[in-house]
């Protein structure tokens, strides 16, 4: 039976910011100056423009510049406001994408396991598809190769295509959309190399693909190892997916492109100042960003986060919500990383766990993806986590695409997350997978010994399903 009742629940699932990073008085001092302000709190409060307010498009564009250093500055034209990177999601495909006309949802795996219903909802149920990473992404020659087979089987329709949606002029209908997360990516943690984001815009183009990426992690970086100084990352070492497709070969805009370009990045505020604010950004194409903004939702209720939106642009106009990245989450999250990788060092490694992380010179985002020895299941690791330590991990099967009959499985892993519980939590929480692992281990191997002399003995056939060697 359960021995945790005595142990605080330490819950390593849970991808949120920690409440101690939350900038509450930033945000206190950001709203009374905005409410106070007739100027700012009058248009705050009413219907806002579809593309969102005026002063965070702009705000947004500077910073992205200013980190990013894209070969050509990021303009507001190109930034629609979104209600955060899942709103925004949602109000691609709805522009963006049709359920019979586009073919499949292409998902870099593992996934972001709360991404599958927003394109269920869309009506994609039954068409999303597994691609496989390794460590420099999402695995684009595989994805070619089913990108064509998935064309060969539709040849016939190339010349009487049917869709449900009708024809807007300001959006146009993908036969195919890709889902990636190109930094630090959730769950696994992996970010895309320069040649592999450049090989999927090249492959987006040939096949008249939507590259939807989610880049929520990209402004939280720091050096991998602490010799290079404990200061995090003031600017992107590698350049965006839309960035890429803004100029390589021509560029999203050049002669004989259509001008909505390959490739939609969504940002958020949620990793950076708080989910509750539901405010982020997505940028395409200025044609992709008009588009987005035409979704029926956003024109009928104006464009999300108005209120909210002041507040962070007057924080991104003082200079303060980058100071707070900088100067407090990249530094705060570095720590608690390191922290996290010690622990793993210490407490799983000489258990036969595996992470992904060591030698990479830049380490990022909120998870560190962990892969279990031969025969440990996650699912079996995680529910055992919650009955004998009152601990809580995510079993690497809540990643896998449904209802992909050929999807790419995890079964030996378990994501944890060193973002959301008091740092000196992380190490005790570490802790406590080790036992649990070490536990399993054990029972394991006497379920194997048992086995092994029941078949000497006697060779009388022993199942042992239960608590046996089949047990994990
Ligand atoms: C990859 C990814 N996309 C989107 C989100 C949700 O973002 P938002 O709060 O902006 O909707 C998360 C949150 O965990 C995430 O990890």
């Amino acid at each position: 039976m359960s021995s945790s009742t005595s142990k605080p629940l330490i819950n390593l699932l849970r991808g949120w910011p920690s409440t101690s990073l939350l900038p509450a008085s930033l945000v206190k001092r950001a709203a009374d100056t905005a409410l106070t302000t007739p100027s700012i709190a009058h248009p705050g409060l009413l219907y806002g423009p579809d593309s969102g307010h005026p002063n965070l498009r702009k705000s947004i564009a500077a910073w992205l510049t200013d980190f990013y250093h894209p070969q050509e500055p990021v303009r507001d034209d190109r930034i629609c406001i979104s209600g955060g990177a899942s709103q925004s999601l949602g109000c691609l495909l709805q522009v963006f994408s049709d359920p019979i006309y586009t073919r499949a949802i292409w998902i870099s795996s593992p996934a972001y396991m709360l991404a599958f219903r927003i394109f269920e909802d869309a009506g994609f149920h039954g068409k999303l598809r597994s691609v496989p990473e390794d460590d420099e992404g999402i695995d684009v020659e595989f994805l070619r190769r089913e990108i064509q087979k998935t064309e060969q089987e539709h040849r016939g329709d190339r010349d009487s295509p049917s869709m449900l949606k009708p024809k807007r002029p300001w959006s146009k209908i993908y036969r195919h959309v890709i889902y990636v997360v190109p930094n630090h990516s959730n769950p696994s943690s992996v970010s895309m190399s320069l040649e592999r984001r450049e090989h999927l815009v090249r492959l987006a183009r040939e096949f008249d693909c939507l590259v939807v990426c989610d880049d929520v992690y990209d402004f939280l970086q720091w050096p991998a190892s602490t010799e290079s100084g404990d200061s995090g990352l003031r600017q992107c070492t590698l350049p965006r997916v839309v960035d890429i497709d803004r100029v390589l070969e021509g560029g999203a805009e050049g002669p004989g492109r259509d001008g909505f370009g390959n490739v939609a990045s969504n940002g958020s505020f949620s990793k950076i100042c708080g989910p509750g604010l539901r405010t982020g950004w997505v940028q395409g194409t200025r044609k992709l960003a008009y588009g987005v903004s035409q979704a029926g939702t956003t024109r009928s209720g104006g464009a999300p986060s108005q209120l909210t939106s002041t507040y962070v642009s007057l924080l991104l106009e003082w200079g303060e919500l980058q100071e707070h990245v900088y100067g407090t989450l990249q530094p705060a999250l570095a720590a608690r990383y390191r922290t996290m990788v010690s622990a793993i060092e210490k407490h799983l490694v000489p258990l036969g766990v595996t992470y992904a992380q060591p030698g990479k010179e830049v380490a990022g985002g909120y998870f560190v993806w962990l892969s279990l020895p031969e025969p440990l299941k996650g699912a079996e690791v995680a529910r055992l986590g919650r009955e004998q330590q009152n601990l809580i991990v995510a079993e690497g099967e809540m990643f896998e695409v449904p209802g992909d009959s050929k999807r790419i499985k995890f079964p030996r892993d378990v994501r944890v997350c060193f973002a959301w519980e008091a740092e000196d939590m992380l190490e005790q929480g570490i802790a406590r997978l080790g036992q649990v692992i070490l536990e399993a281990q054990r029972r394991g191997n006497m379920a194997d010994g048992i086995q092994r002399e029941t078949d000497e003995n006697d060779r009388k056939k022993t199942t042992m399903v239960e608590g046996g060697a089949n047990y994990w």
